[in-house]
């Protein structure tokens, strides 16, 4: 079977051009450099907003390991600035001196800035592609011992969703998949491997599915089954930081790299691509577009899918 075939204003585009990758030694370096400038300008008293954000941004990099100018600047300034309200904060010192001291505030400082919204079966009828064509073209290409990694798996909905799908539909390969799972938000990954979920991030979810994985604990939630959890290996990772998994047959990388500045992104999907086999695909978010895919070594499959060629 020929996915690219499959897929409408899927074209051959031979593979060229590199991107530079920024690893975490030359963000360091660039956070160091403007950090410098931003703690001169506070001791000759010329502090502003603009070295404060660099400051700040230096501080929860130490803190954190997440480097905040990699986000886009303006949504992340707003979304940190009404948290930093919300606490009775205006100035970004006296906030972080509150987090740093505070286990709590920390985290609902990550919790903040990264944006875990997630659903089972999010976005149904790409869910539908994977079932019908990317999942087959997986198992003809690459086997059955298929590698697939949810890469900014928040709450768990998005790999577990996976697992429930394989389990319905190709239960034959299900021992053979590994899965892994992760995000940058420990507090997420601690979710996910709870497995309890409230009955809204459900709403997807055809009754017999949820029946069939999910055991109800309370009027409002529902605990995933062990045997769904038990195929799934949840670690930490920064997709800004962190060395890759490698030999992924399918990448999934969904409702995250829109929060990225494009440099950030341009290094992501390099990454990506390095991590993937030939016939490897990517999976991304609704409003996520990869330009010049061809860059990457990538074909575009019509929209959210990627082939490695
Ligand atoms: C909106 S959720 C998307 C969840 C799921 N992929 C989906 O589409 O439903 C975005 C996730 O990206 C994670 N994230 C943000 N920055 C990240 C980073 N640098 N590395 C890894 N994960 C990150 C967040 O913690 C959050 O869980």
């Amino acid at each position: 079977m020929d996915l690219m075939g499959e897929f409408i204003g899927a074209e051959q585009v031979p593979r060229s051009g590199t991107v530079e990758r920024c690893g975490s030694q030359s963000t360091l370096l660039n956070l160091m450099g403007k950090f410098a400038i931003a703690e001169f300008a506070r001791q000759i008293g010329e502090s502003n907003m603009v070295y404060d954000y660099e400051w700040f941004k230096q501080k929860i990099y130490g803190l954190t390991e997440i480097d905040l100018g990699s986000y886009k600047e303006r949504q992340m300034k707003r979304r940190i600035e009404s948290l930093m309200r919300k606490n009775g904060y205006n100035d970004y010192e006296g906030y972080v001196d509150l987090v740093k001291d505070d286990q709590e505030k920390m985290e609902e400082f990550v919790r903040h800035i990264t944006i875990n919204v997630s659903e089972f079966y999010r976005n149904p009828n790409q869910w539908k592609v994977v079932e019908e064509k990317i999942l087959p073209h997986l198992m003809e290409k690459r086997g059955r011992r298929l590698r697939i990694w949810s890469s900014a798996c928040s709450n768990g909905e998005e790999p577990y969703t996976m697992i429930m799908m394989l389990h319905q539909k190709y239960p034959t390969i299900l021992p053979y998949v590994e899965l892994i799972a992760t995000d940058v938000d420990r507090q997420a990954l601690k979710k996910a491997k709870e497995g309890v979920y409230q009955e809204r991030s459900l709403k997807n979810l055809p009754e017999d599915v949820k029946k069939r994985f999910f055991e109800r604990v309370d009027g409002h939630s529902y605990q995933i089954t062990d045997e769904v959890k038990s195929h799934v290996s949840f670690r930490w990772n920064n997709l800004l930081e962190d060395g890759y998994p490698d030999r992924i047959d399918l990448v999934l990388c969904r409702n995250v790299l829109i929060y990225f500045t494009e440099e950030a992104k341009r290094q992501i999907y390099q990454q990506f691509s390095e991590a993937q086999p030939m016939d490897g695909v990517l999976f991304i978010g609704s409003t996520e577009q990869i330009v010049q895919c061809e860059k990457y070594g990538y074909h575009s499959l019509g929209s959210f899918f990627y082939v490695k060629k």
